[in-house]
């Protein structure tokens, strides 16, 4: 479900008309729906029935202060992978003591951050790691509450830039190897073990490999709850949504019509799934969802420059492009592309929607049935909450894009434009050139 609907014959954001902000703030602009992400925030946290559960919001999904508020008014917690990330929480005004942090590099200054801070637990993933946490928390005389990343080898049957729970992959500690890196973690003084943690990879649209996952890990959860108290399992991230049925998908019960096999992944399958596997550990459960939060909550509105007519193809030349959002030029994914405003007269082109940039690869869709849009009028792409934004770049010296967060019929700037003054304010001409 989500906030994204034609009201008539115009693309509106829960009560906001988009062309309206389109028109306000200029594009190429993110959008997101403040009442999408809530309901995204309740449906996780009731989807395990029964459980001690807290969401820790994956805020590499998106990271900005106004969505980072929105969910720590919500009632959650953080999935944090960098002193930047451990910052934007502390100026959101979120709770770090309910937030834990994760990442195979974590440097000194970052442990530090993190424990300083109060950081609910830190997710290790090496011995080397888990050696350098130890000598951190000894220097600042605290202990540091500690779960250890397992690696599950399972595959999630995910795009392979984004499968994380293989043995091939860099994270976690392999299974079998993690009974000997919990003894170790007993040893070290300044280290307490608080839980484990898992994750296996991102985009999941099946709930086989969760069960696969969480089966596999549960007995040594059992073990440590036994042998070292532990009092947490956090079973990771990773649930996918819809991309190709995006704005289909804003109503609860589209996909009721589809075979079982082929309906997307709802909490309530995942934690009706889940839940007969978690309950006996007795443990508080941990989720680190990122995109299902956010995903579905946020289009990316850009303006036609051209309609070019190729030899054999056309190109809708749009404003936006794979600096505003990588996605498709890194993982081939998917994004519903709609006109702001519908117009059931004009006829359908069959076009490839590419941005300005210089390289074949800033290309948003490959022979797509759109409706006939002309220079000057509006596109949104949707499903672009997640992964969008937070991933931006100035390549071709082209300026992060705006952000707007929409309340029911309110809307505000949360991130303005990037000036170029902002863009080159940390560059010079060093002296031997002038
Ligand atoms: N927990 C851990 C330890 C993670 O590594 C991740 C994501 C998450 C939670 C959140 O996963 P989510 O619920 O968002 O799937 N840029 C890629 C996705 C990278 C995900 C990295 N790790 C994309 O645009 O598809």
């Amino acid at each position: 479900m989500h906030h994204f609907h034609y009201s008539g014959s115009d693309l509106v954001c829960e009560s906001v008309d988009l062309a309206a902000v389109a028109r306000l703030y200029g594009t190429p602009t993110y959008v997101y729906s403040a009442a999408t992400i809530a309901d995204n925030y309740r449906r996780l946290r009731d989807s395990l029935a029964g459980l001690d559960v807290q969401v820790c919001y994956a805020a590499k999904a998106n990271s900005n202060l106004a969505l980072l508020r929105l969910c720590a008014n919500l009632g959650a917690g953080f999935d944090l992978v960098s002193g930047g990330e451990i910052r934007r929480v502390l100026a959101a005004g979120g709770d770090v003591r309910s937030s834990v942090f994760a990442g195979v590099g974590k440097t000194e200054a970052e442990i530090r951050l993190a424990l300083e801070n109060g950081i609910f637990s830190l997710h290790v993933e090496s011995e080397p790691e888990l050696a350098r946490i130890n000598h951190v928390a000894g220097t600042l005389g605290v202990k540091a509450p500690i779960a250890i990343r397992v690696n599950p080898d399972v595959d999630a049957h995910t795009h392979a830039k984004i499968t994380t729970g293989k043995s091939d992959n860099k994270f976690g500690i392999p299974l079998q190897h993690a009974a000997a890196a919990y003894e170790a973690a007993a040893k070290c003084r300044n280290i307490a073990i608080k839980g484990v943690q898992m994750h296996i990879g991102s985009q999941l649209t099946q709930v086989g490999p969760f069960t696969e996952a969480v089966a596999k890990v549960a007995p040594f959860a059992a073990e440590l709850k036994a042998n070292f108290g532990i009092s947490y399992f956090s079973i990771g991230g990773g649930m996918g949504i819809v991309y190709r049925d995006a704005l289909a998908s804003g109503t609860q019960t589209w996909w009721e019509a589809l075979p079982a096999d082929q309906r997307p992944l709802t909490p309530e399958l995942y934690g009706a799934t889940l839940t007969p596997l978690l309950a006996p550990l007795g443990l508080k459960v941990l989720l680190e969802h990122g995109r299902f939060m956010v995903g579905n909550a946020g289009v990316l509105l850009s303006r036609v420059e051209h309609l070019k007519r190729g030899a054999g193809k056309n190109f809708l030349v749009v404003d936006a492009a794979m600096n505003d959002l990588v996605r498709p030029a890194m993982y081939d994914s998917y994004h519903e592309t709609v006109p702001l405003h519908r117009d059931s007269s004009r006829r359908a082109l069959k076009v490839d929607i590419v941005g300005p940039i210089c390289e074949s690869g800033d290309c948003f869709a490959k022979d797509r049935q759109i409706q006939e849009v002309g220079e000057g009028e509006l596109v949104a792409f949707m499903s672009a909450g997640a992964y969008g934004y937070s991933m931006a770049s100035r390549y071709n010296t082209r300026p992060l894009p705006a952000e707007v967060l929409v309340q029911g019929r309110t809307f505000e700037l949360i991130n303005t434009r990037e000036t170029f003054a902002q863009m080159t304010a940390g560059e010079k001409i060093p002296a031997f050139l002038r």
